[in-house]
């Protein structure tokens, strides 16, 4: 690791200030507004003779828990390559992945044409309905379709962009982002190509990581200009394309493990109490500070002289990084019968956690969405909260369901079950696909690689150069096998 880390320092360079624009949302944030961000940026991305540096954003907070990740010796060893199986293989044809040339000359692989010319079985399988959504975001390019010039004009919100050609895909830096966000969106578009080889068309997108959305439709009134961002939440006000965010694959930063790994621990959990046992109030833990309306939530909490039914905690991650995060585990946190959720500066990567935990989600009232919550509904996955009365809100909400126990946790168990088989990685990729599909067909011109952009592919440029949690949150998310299915149909 000492190597490693010592090679890629001489490829950093110093971001400036964050400030509130890199401040994280979600209950898991380190952020803390206010603090300045001491940035000391890691880049960890590799090179083939140029280098595409990925950086990594410390703050203070990470500075005390002495750079956990990095330089954590001696690092966890490497799990065996290959990982896991994919979900029902039939023909297996497993991808090589071989990290033993650590030699940074090294190309991503060959590609395989004989992977991509299998004949492929359809599917009966019905995408869920978030999938329908994905016309609605791409509407405003319906009639002008997508020009170079309007791709041009995203980049100035643009992170960085990919670029599809012949199933391979390039990326263009252009802006530090927030943690690891920028690797781990990438490292999930470079396994849908892998699970779906040859299908993805060619296409030329620009990736915004921050928090807010970037394409304001105040700002952007005139749609033959209009520029397709792709970002991780949408509301009302903006033309973002919502893409799912970078937890799937894993946050390292705060020991969140891909998805597909969470889903099953958090089934598990919820196996060992069952509802009725659980306490019966609601309950809440993370990062109170980067909203005001969290800050607000915090008066709800029980007091000597008020019960809200609320039992609210602030998480620290600066001590749970230090004690190796024994108390944050989320699927240690399906302990009450209520769990509260309520967004951060935007939208919350929390919210898939929180509605999985087979307790009836109190869900206060959203700005934002991301690509699957505008398919949730109010009484039947979860419970409304109105900002402009929280606390009472919280109280009656409580009061409710522990006198009507059978509904409650009906709302509990349909949004659990709404998580564990709608949002299944399975569909998350087809999410993407379909997306990235639509996408592709709404050229007017043929993408080509950009003078800056490097081929990116699991293990010479993402997962390879990798260590300790990074590495293992990749190789732990990988796609071994090509889908012999083909993608899931979309409700009309
Ligand atoms: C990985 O690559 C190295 C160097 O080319 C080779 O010696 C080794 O056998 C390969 N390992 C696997 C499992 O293919
Ligand atoms: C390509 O895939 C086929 C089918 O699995 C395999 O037999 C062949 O060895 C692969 N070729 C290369 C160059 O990896
Ligand atoms: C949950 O518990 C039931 C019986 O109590 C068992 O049949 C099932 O396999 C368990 N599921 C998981 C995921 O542990
Ligand atoms: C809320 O109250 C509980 C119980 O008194 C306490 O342990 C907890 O620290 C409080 N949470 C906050 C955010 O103040
Ligand atoms: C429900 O139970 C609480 C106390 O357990 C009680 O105060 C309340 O009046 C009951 N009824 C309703 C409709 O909430």
């Amino acid at each position: 690791m000492g190597d490693y880390l010592d090679s890629v320092r001489s490829f950093c360079s110093r971001g400036g200030s964050g400030g509130a624009g890199f401040c994280c949302t979600g209950p898991f944030s380190a952020a803390s507004p206010g603090k300045r961000w001491v940035l000391a940026t890691v880049s960890a991305f590799f090179f083939v003779s140029l280098c595409i540096s990925i950086f990594i954003y410390w703050n203070d907070v990470y500075d005390i828990a002495g750079n956990y990740f990095f330089k954590a010796s001696p690092p966890p060893p490497l799990p065996p390559p290959p990982p896991r199986t994919p979900p029902r293989p039939t023909i297996k044809i497993d991808f090589p992945f071989n990290c033993s040339k650590r030699d940074p000359a090294i190309t991503c692989p060959k590609f395989n044409q004989s992977v991509t010319s299998r004949t492929d079985k359809s599917s009966a399988v019905t995408c869920p309905q978030y999938t329908r959504w994905i016309q609605k975001d791409l509407r405003p390019w319906k009639m002008t379709g997508i020009t170079r010039d309007m791709v041009d004009r995203a980049r100035d919100f643009a992170h960085f962009r990919v670029v599809i050609v012949k199933g391979k895909v390039y990326v263009e830096r252009y802006q530090n982002a927030f943690e690891t966000r920028d690797v781990f969106t990438i490292w999930g578009i470079v396994q849908l190509l892998r699970l779906y080889p040859g299908k993805v068309p060619d296409l030329d997108l620009m990736f915004c990581c921050e928090d807010l959305p970037a394409i304001l439709k105040r700002e952007h009134s005139n749609v033959k200009h209009l520029p397709p961002v792709f970002h991780y939440c949408g509301d009302d006000k903006s033309y973002d394309i919502v893409f799912p965010d970078w937890s799937f694959w894993g946050w390292l930063e705060v020991n969140i493990k891909p998805w597909r790994i969470m889903l099953e621990a958090l089934k598990e959990s919820n196996n060992k109490t069952k509802w009725k046992d659980r306490e019966p109030y609601a309950y809440w833990r993370g990062n109170p500070y980067v909203s005001a309306r969290r800050g607000e939530l915090m008066r709800c909490n029980l007091s000597e002289k008020q019960e809200w039914n609320a039992r609210l905690y602030k998480e620290d991650w600066g001590v749970e990084r230090r004690e190796g995060f024994q108390h944050s585990n989320l699927e240690d946190q399906c302990t009450h019968r209520y769990k509260i959720y309520i967004e951060g500066r935007s939208w919350s990567v929390s919210e898939k956690y929180i509605l999985a935990c087979n307790s009836m989600t109190l869900l206060v009232d959203p700005n934002y969405y991301d690509f699957f919550t505008r398919s949730l509904v109010s009484k039947t996955h979860y419970w409304p909260i109105r900002t402009s009365h929280m606390c009472t809100d919280i109280k009656s909400a409580v009061d409710w369901g522990n006198n009507h126990t059978d509904k409650a946790q009906a709302i509990a168990e349909t949004a659990s079950k709404f998580i564990q088989e709608d949002l299944k990685m399975e569909f998350v990729y087809d999410y993407m696909f379909h997306l990235l599909s639509e996408y592709g067909k709404l050229f007017k011109y043929q993408p080509t690689i950009p003078p800056g952009a490097v081929e990116i592919c699991s293990e010479t440029t993402l997962a390879c150069p990798g260590d300790g949690l990074w590495r293992k949150f990749m190789v732990d998310s990988m796609v071994t096998s090509p889908k012999t299915t083909l993608p899931c149909t979309i409700p009309s």
